[in-house]
């Protein structure tokens, strides 16, 4: 279907059904479509004040949408007006971001009290009209009252891993204002690059902006390339970005990063450290050991720093980051320690406090406020500042239970580094597993908060680390369609339960991405799969589906290309011994999606009876025991999916063969991956019982051995009237020193348990 015609199917479908759906996102908190039309074509004119930014992006994107320049005039008679109206005055009881939208034959009128919410309702016109080269375009008469629910709307990049362009930058605002989000949180410095200029202190740049390499692969990997790498914005181009966001109503929050993530820093200025260094600005992604050293110095170092950052953002906050500060340093530095005995601080937590707590008092003195990632919490938190809660939103909570602000940004849902379709079809991300419908699903403010705790909860934003994400084109593929659902949960008309209607309207938005060549994500598209226990047999039952429909599927059982002529997907798959499933999507003939791929490994234990002592954790809890013997393998290189993930615990897993046999050979598959806090076990061991009631140990490998074989443990035996076998796996326990989330507790993550 062309974008025209389902423009005019859905109307004809909404006039007579509901009233009340246009492919518009974030969907308005109210609209009426009424009858009659609005035609849009070169005569209409635009009626606002001449030197109104507002008209000006009008016409302008009006321009570059259908190729039709209208006229801005003061006033007009004329018989097709598009009129931009400030209500004067300014009407107390709207909020800034308020506006109506009301379309008669004749007459389109913008209503706002402030720029800010014709901006809005700009954008809602805007998507109201096709992209589109013609002479008329026929809008729906209608009336749309709006303003958002969240007055944070924020999306986040990560420009010191990898640099990106002051035009992509101003791309990314566009993005950000198309779909309403009012804040850009520009993550500018960390171990990897500085790459904001600051005057006082050139070396940051000549020295801080620069790398002699970076991690290719994954951080798992532990390979580097040596090119050199780097870039840094000068403050003129701070000022063009921020003047330019301003213009679209979007506040620039600049981060700033301490007291950890700070070697570029410490590379150009060495002195500011607790060892003196000398450092290379990193090459490894993760969090390094060397951070600022809380000395006089230091503070006046970031003071002068923080003093030419708040002369460029007008923001209310600055960002100071706060996350992952490694206290290994501080523990070893006689300066640190004798400055917690003096201060009487009980340990390094209070010590990061106090460094925190100092750099607000400074930020508070220049009329700001500081917010930071939710490590601030721990040690004791500072008066003033809001809390980003990025470790789930249990940081978010307590701040809010303690009155302070909070913007939740939880991995689970608001981090877009991850993927968002299976990591086969998908590029190298960090990992984790978070699809559009995960993220439509995300409610900012949590149930745990009282009505008036809610009121801290100053709304979300999702972040977009760029370890590997090295082009413009991938942020937009990471970024779309996702911010496309969190900006609906912003607004405050999400609806879960609604989500085939939000996706509706996201496949029709794919159309303007395809015309503005934006790239993103046809996850949604994918063939997805389940996988069951079949009752009462070996094997296991495989069903496929997609977001679309069920219809259209095809598939393979021999490993070659699925076309659309291959077997067509009816009912659950019986897989009853091993083989590989091939399946893709396909439209009228045209595959959509990517091959869905999945090898099955039929064992002893398929689908027989698993007992847990202890519970998974988290996202890593899907299937239960199940999971370990689904015929399926976890996939080493990616974890979204097939693992069970015990956070502290050990897995203790009984499986119950069904009847006595001979068993051969025993097999599990373990993951390590410290970047994402999963580490092999310490211990694992393999039993056998024939009756339940006595175990017999068959082997027990240490930590260094499962090392050896990289988490893969298979054991050989030749154990006859076997019913039982059991796998005791002994959790890491607690992340060490020097490694990312040190001093939380480690993942177990297994998966397959084979039995032969
Ligand atoms: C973070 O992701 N380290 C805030
Ligand atoms: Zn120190």
């Amino acid at each position: 279907m062309t974008s025209k015609f389902t423009f005019f199917f859905l109307l004809f479908f909404n006039i007579a059904f509901s009233q009340n759906s246009l492919p518009l996102i974030p969907q308005p908190k109210t609209m009426q479509i009424k009858d009659g039309n609005f035609s849009l074509k070169k005569e209409t004119l635009i009626v606002a004040d001449e030197d109104s930014f507002e008209a000006q992006y009008l016409q302008k994107a009006i321009q570059q949408q259908t190729g039709l320049q209208l006229k801005i005039v003061t006033a007009s008679k004329a018989d097709s007006k598009i009129i931009l109206k400030q209500m004067h005055p300014i009407d107390p009881y709207w909020s800034k971001e308020r506006y109506n939208i009301s379309i008669s034959p004749k007459e389109l009128i913008i209503t706002a009290s402030f720029n800010q919410g014709a901006f809005a309702a700009i954008q809602t016109l805007l998507q109201l009209i096709p992209l589109d080269k013609k002479e008329t375009f026929v809008l729906p008469c209608l009336n749309i009252h709006d303003e958002p629910k969240y007055t944070w709307r924020g999306m986040h990049l990560d420009c010191a891993r990898h640099f990106f362009s002051v035009d992509f930058v101003k791309k990314y605002i566009d993005y950000l204002a198309m779909y309403k989000f009012n804040t850009f949180h520009w993550h500018l410095t960390d171990d990897q690059g500085w790459r904001i200029e600051i005057k006082q202190y050139p070396k940051l740049t000549e020295v801080g902006a620069w790398r002699n390499g970076s991690m290719i692969g994954h951080y798992n990997e532990q390979r580097y390339d040596d090119k050199r790498y780097g870039g840094f914005y000068t403050q003129d181009q701070i000022k063009e970005v921020v003047a330019y966001a301003q213009q679209r109503h979007i506040t620039v929050v600049p981060e700033i990063e301490m007291p950890g993530h700070a070697v570029a820093a410490l590379a150009a200025y060495p002195q500011y450290s607790c060892t003196g260094g000398p450092f290379e600005v990193g090459k490894q992604w993760g969090v390094l050991d060397d951070v600022f050293c809380p000395k006089e110095e230091t503070f006046t170092f970031l003071e002068n720093i923080l003093t030419e950052v708040i002369a460029l953002f007008p923001s209310q906050y600055i960002h100071i980051g706060g996350d992952e500060c490694p206290k290994i340093r501080w523990k070893n530095c006689p300066h640190c320690q004798n400055l917690m005995k003096t201060e009487r601080l009980n340990d390094e937590h209070e010590l990061q406090s106090y460094f925190i707590q100092r750099i607000e008092k400074f930020v508070n003195a220049k009329g700001r406020k500081i917010i930071g990632w939710d490590e601030i919490l721990e040690g004791g938190l500072a008066p003033n500042a809001a809390v980003m809660s990025w470790r789930g939103t249990e940081g978010g909570i307590a701040a809010a239970k303690q009155k302070h602000y909070v913007v939740m940004s939880p991995g689970s849902h608001c981090y877009f580094d991850h993927y968002q379709g299976d990591p086969k079809n998908e590029p190298l991300a960090f990992g984790g597993y978070t699809p559009v419908e995960k993220v439509y699903s995300f409610n900012p403010t949590p149930k745990e908060l009282s009505t008036e705790e809610a009121k801290y909860i100053l709304g979300a934003q999702a972040n977009v680390w760029t370890e590997y994400i090295e082009t413009p084109k991938h942020v937009e593929y990471m970024i779309f369609p996702r911010m496309m659902a969190l900006s609906e949960v912003l607004w405050g008309t999400s609806n879960p339960e609604k989500y085939a209607d939000f996706q509706n309207r996201m496949i029709q938005h794919f159309s303007i991405l395809d015309k503005k060549a934006i790239n993103y994500s046809r996850a949604i598209f994918e063939v997805t799969a389940e996988v069951m226990p079949k009752p009462g047999g070996k094997g296991v039952l495989y069903l496929l589906k997609t977001n679309q429909s069920p219809i259209g599927i095809n598939y393979t059982t021999d490993g070659a290309q699925p076309t659309n002529q291959s077997k067509v997907y009816s009912q659950p798959l019986e897989i009853a011994k091993s083989q590989t499933i091939k399946a893709i999507y396909f439209e009228k003939g045209t595959a959509k999606s990517n091959i869905t791929e999945q090898q099955f490994h039929i064992h002893k234990a398929t689908s027989c009876l698993v007992s847990l002592q202890n519970q998974p954790n988290g996202n890593y809890t899907k299937g239960g025991g199940f999971t370990l013997v689904d015929g399926i393998k976890g996939d080493k290189a990616k974890f979204g999916q097939h693992w069970l993930g015990f956070s502290g615990t050990d897995l203790i897993a009984t499986i119950d063969l069904g009847n006595k046999q001979k068993i051969n050979r025993m097999e599990i598959g373990l993951l390590s991956s410290p970047s994402s806090w999963i580490y092999f076990p310490k211990k694992i061991t393999f039993w056998v019982s024939e009756d339940l009631m006595k175990f017999e140990e068959v082997k027990t490998f240490s930590l260094e051995e499962i090392q050896k074989c990289n988490g893969q443990i298979t054991v050989d035996c030749d154990k006859k009237n076997i019913q039982f076998v059991k796998v005791t796996v002994e959790n890491f326990g607690t992340i060490p020193d020097g490694q990312p989330g040190a001093g939380n507790k480690a993942w177990l993550f297994a998966d397959e348990i084979t039995v032969e």
